[in-house]
């Protein structure tokens, strides 16, 4: 058994949580569900970062005070991430006096060891809101490629880092004035220092730490190892300096939210842990922070903030005499339909939508651990291809055999066991188990998604072969039946950590115990099944239900939180003057998706009324097929005199599924523009001949 202190990056305690946060916390919800499985003593720290500029310029604009502003956020996100079943063992915050406690101690650590040093350094400040600007509060023009609107750090158009001091047009985002260069005393970590170097270096390099693309990735920010700046000037929402040198001086937010991991791990043992699990902070420190603690300690961190967590945090815990992580699982972004997460076009969808929209949130668990590996690239929500995953994969292949396994068993009149299960469907399941096993110690939870599927696959192809429904109490089909009900407990068990209340429900819908995962597990201990209840039934997910996510994420816009006016009096300013009203959104597609529709010119051969449906016509319309098509369109009130149709050349979607209106088969669709009456089909001329495809 291993002891570990798991934790996940900590949200910034400035709006909700969104599907971008879900994919982490799914990524280590999974991972943590599986330790426990294998039983393992796992303690999951959580907490929000509450400090920083924006949250204070917020808090501001909101009218309320930094720390009340952090904290609704964070009681907000901590039911959101409940709801989704993610089961942090704390959610605390980084505005914590044990979190304060801690920074002043790694401080000292690393002043102690005179890693501190001071530096005056040049920043653009805006003197009509008396501050310094952070790189995201000022926007200008790219020195390099002059596009317009570019943020302090880097351009999104060319990608070009730079100085904000070297933008073009400079304006503070606040009140869109010019700023001006301001210089301002601050206190520097010096990482050059060799044994501070040789520190991160030994620790990027271990086995076991980084993924190894990962790994390559950090050596070279290593290779040019800068000084980093560990403060702030007023006004800031952080922790004070307590340093005589830096008066005035607030801590970057950077440098006491990891220090929130051990200070939330702390304020859990001491205070929220369940009694048998308490720990004073001293026994807390040497089970688990100590040099040489036995415990391990692992972060789960998306890609974005991998310099903070593997070139700075090493060296912060080593000054303060602390274990460093025993590994880092970076995971990649999340994109919407192909694309960044953008407001504008919908796609960035909180975690509070998805659940209004009344998706199971276990399905949104099942995709994100179908698309997850342990490196870091990047996932995408492609909203087709999570219904496509759900029908085929949960409902169809995995409850769906549950279903009809446990129809067939219960016609037996006892429990069924078997002394011979069917070798095949045994052989599936003894060779999955370890597999996945494997496949979640390794993060490769993508692997896990699919082993179930196949497994599942299998035994659906049994169930075909023996066809058990023709004598259900004959020894052959119960020897299939009772090799299947042991194989959907295997099932059960794999897709726990995934989806913990889908397994349970299925688990004990067979009257199967959720086994603790030894490495020599075999469900197959002679033990009968009888089926108790009905298994856990999938939805098979349309189409609406899952636009619907981006439809409400459209209508919701929020405010801009950084990039407005601070008060109405200013609001003259650019960031004000765009246009109210944004063009309808309709989500962007790829070319692939436009050329899954096939598109055809039709040629109308006969169009007649539909009796008892005013607005419905019947047209008779050759595509280029050996028969014309039937095709039911709502244009009648369009084309009183429906014989005008005939001849006509128009554009019918060809591969659209038949479906039945008014008692008749519809073969396709028809393309047209307009609302009735007012509504013309869309034509073409006579020399383009019927069949020939529209692209
Ligand atoms: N507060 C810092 C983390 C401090 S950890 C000591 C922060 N907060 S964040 O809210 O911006 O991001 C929190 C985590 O969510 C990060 O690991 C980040 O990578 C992750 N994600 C934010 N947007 C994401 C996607 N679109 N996709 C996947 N993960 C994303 O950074
Ligand atoms: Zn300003």
């Amino acid at each position: 058994m291993t002891t570990r202190l798991v934790t996940s990056a900590l949200p910034y305690a400035n709006g909700s949580i969104h599907l971008g946060h879900m994919v982490e916390h799914v990524q280590t919800d999974v991972y943590v569900r599986y330790l426990r499985s294998i039983g393992d003593d796992v303690t999951w720290i959580c907490a929000a970062d509450a400090h920083g500029t924006p949250i204070e310029v917020n808090a501001g604009k909101a009218g309320v005070p930094p720390a009340q502003f952090a904290e609704a956020h964070r009681q907000e996100q901590h039911r959101t991430f409940q709801a989704f079943g993610i089961a942090h063992d704390t959610y605390y915050t980084t505005d914590s006096p044990e979190n304060r406690a801690w920074a002043y101690r790694i401080y000292d650590a690393l002043k102690a060891r005179g890693l501190i040093h001071k530096r005056s350094v040049e920043q653009l400040y805006c003197e009509h809101d008396q501050r310094f600007l952070p790189d995201r509060f000022v926007k200008g023009t790219c020195p390099k490629c002059a596009t317009p609107e570019q943020y302090g750090d880097v351009c999104e158009k060319c990608g070009t880092t730079y100085d904000p001091r070297e933008l073009k047009d400079p304006a503070c985002v606040l009140c869109m004035r010019p700023p001006v260069v301001r210089s301002s005393d601050h206190a520097y970590v010096n990482l050059r220092r060799p044994e501070v170097a040789a520190i991160i270096q030994g620790w990027v390099e271990a086995e076991g730490h980084l993924e190894p693309a990962v790994r390559q990735q950090v050596k070279g920010w290593l290779a040019d190892l800068q000084d980093w700046c560990i403060t702030r000037d007023a006004p800031y929402f952080g922790f004070p300096v307590n340093d005589a040198d830096f008066p005035g001086k607030f801590l970057y937010v950077w440098l006491d939210a990891p220090i929130g991991y051990l200070s939330s791990g702390e304020h859990y043992f001491a205070a929220e842990a369940p009694p048998e699990r308490r720990l004073t902070p001293e026994a807390y420190r040497a089970r688990y922070l100590d040099e040489g603690a036995p415990a391990r300690l692992e972060h789960v961190i998306g890609k974005d903030i991998l310099r903070f967590h593997a070139v700075f945090w090493p060296a912060m815990l080593w000054a303060a005499g602390l274990k460093r992580p025993d590994r880092m699982v970076v995971h990649g972004h999340l994109t919407v339909n192909g694309e960044k997460m953008s407001k504008s076009r919908g796609t960035f969808i909180n975690a509070s939508t998805y659940l209004e929209s009344g998706l199971d949130p276990e399905l949104l668990r099942y995709f994100f651990a179908a698309n997850l590996s342990a490196g870091p690239s990047d996932l995408d929500l492609s909203l087709e291809e999570f219904r496509n995953r759900i029908n085929a994969d949960l409902a169809n292949n995995v409850a769906n055999l549950a279903s009809r396994v446990a129809a067939l068993l219960q016609r037996a009149t006892g429990p069924v066991g078997s002394a011979a299960p069917d070798p095949e469907v045994v052989s599936a399941v003894r060779e999955a188990l370890p597999l996945a096993r494997r496949a979640y110690g390794e993060l490769q939870l993508r692997e896990v998604v699919r082993l179930v599927s196949q497994l599942a696959s299998v035994c659906n192809r049994r169930v075909q072969e023996s066809k058990p429904w023709e004598n259900p109490t004959g020894p052959a089909e119960q020897a299939v039946l009772y090799a299947i009900a042991k194989a959907l407990g295997a099932l059960a068990l794999m897709l726990q950590p995934i989806l913990p209340r889908f397994a349970a429900a299925l688990a004990n819908a067979y009257g199967l115990p959720l086994p603790t995962w030894t490495e020599w597990l075999d469900p197959f201990d002679g033990q009968p099944v009888a089926v108790r209840e009905k298994p856990p039934q999938i939805a098979r997910l349309d189409q609406k239900q899952v636009e619907k996510l981006i439809t409400s994420s459209a209508e919701a816009p929020k405010p801009a939180k950084v990039a407005k006016g601070a008060s109405p009096a200013e609001g003259a300013g650019k960031a004000t003057a765009k246009p109210a009203a944004e063009p309808p959104v309709f989500g962007v597609i790829q070319y692939e998706d436009f050329a899954r529709v096939e598109l055809r010119v039709g040629a109308v051969l006969s169009a007649a009324r539909v009796e008892k449906a005013d607005k419905l016509l019947q047209l008779s319309v050759d595509v280029g097929e050996p028969a014309p098509r039937t095709i039911v369109a709502g244009i009648a009130q369009a084309y009183p005199e429906p014989a005008a149709l005939v001849g006509k050349r128009i554009v019918v979607v060809a591969n659209l599924a038949p479906r039945p209106l008014r008692g008749i088969t519809s073969q396709g669709m028809l393309l047209a523009a307009g609302e009735p009456p007012n509504l013309q089909l869309v034509t073409v001329g006579e020399a383009i001949a019927p069949g020939t495809r529209v692209k």
